[in-house]
């Protein structure tokens, strides 16, 4: 599970670069660490010894990245920021585009033209919509004929656990983090187990 996350106070591009580094990077290089199969670069000695025979997760695992998508809601509708940020990211079909993607917010954020070229000033909200979209496209290639030889039998997803409150949350939350963590189980279990 890819929990860890940072939303820090401020805006400059070093906080943009650190929050993107946490919360999106982080969790990509898990992502290939867990199913390196997907990457034949992964055994090349960058980031596994190929004598390791180290194989990546189990079959039948499930790699859960935490998203946030609730808190940007009023009144159940998705803000304005965040539906702009999920077509933009839902427009890149591969791993590579959107890492390129937040290459161009980073690039923006550093000449001060992000706003003028749409962007928030808000890397927290970026990192979870890249993340969110990354989630997907990790699962179609999971699912797709070209790497189903490697039978790896893994699930990718992101759950949203909802505005809890945790340090990042905030007293003022609704919901508990029992409750919170028990939802997310349950979107876990519901997401493996179809009806
Ligand atoms: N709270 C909410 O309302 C809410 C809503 C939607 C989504 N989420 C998501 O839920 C997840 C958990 O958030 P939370 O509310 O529990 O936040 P939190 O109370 O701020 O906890 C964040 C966790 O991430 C770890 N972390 C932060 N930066 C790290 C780094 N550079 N390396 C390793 N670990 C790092 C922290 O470790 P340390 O304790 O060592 O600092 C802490 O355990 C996050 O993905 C967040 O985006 C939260």
């Amino acid at each position: 599970m890819n929990n860890a996350a940072t939303h820090p106070d401020g805006f400059s591009y070093e906080t943009a670069q650190h929050v993107l580094d946490v919360n999106f990077f982080g969790a990509q290089n898990m992502i290939r660490r867990l199913v390196p199969a997907r990457w034949p670069e992964a055994y090349t000695g960058r980031w596994l010894d190929a004598k390791s025979g180290y194989k990546g997760m189990r079959k039948g695992g499930c790699i859960v990245n935490i998203g946030c998508g609730s808190s940007f809601a009023v009144a159940g509708e998705l803000s304005g920021p965040f539906s702009l940020l999920r077509q933009r990211f839902d427009a890149c079909a591969t791993e590579t585009a959107i890492v390129m993607l937040l290459t161009d917010y980073l690039g923006q954020v550093a000449a001060d033209s992000h706003i003028q070229a749409g962007w928030p000033s808000n890397p927290y909200l970026v990192s979870k919509v890249a993340l969110q979209r990354l989630s997907t496209v990790v699962q179609e290639s999971l699912e797709c004929e070209a790497t189903k030889r490697y039978e790896t039998g893994i699930t990718c997803l992101s759950v949203d656990p909802g505005w809890m409150r945790t340090r990042m949350g905030g007293p003022d939350a609704p919901v508990p983090v029992e409750e919170a963590a028990k939802l997310v189980v349950s979107r876990i279990l519901a997401a493996l187990h179809p009806p």
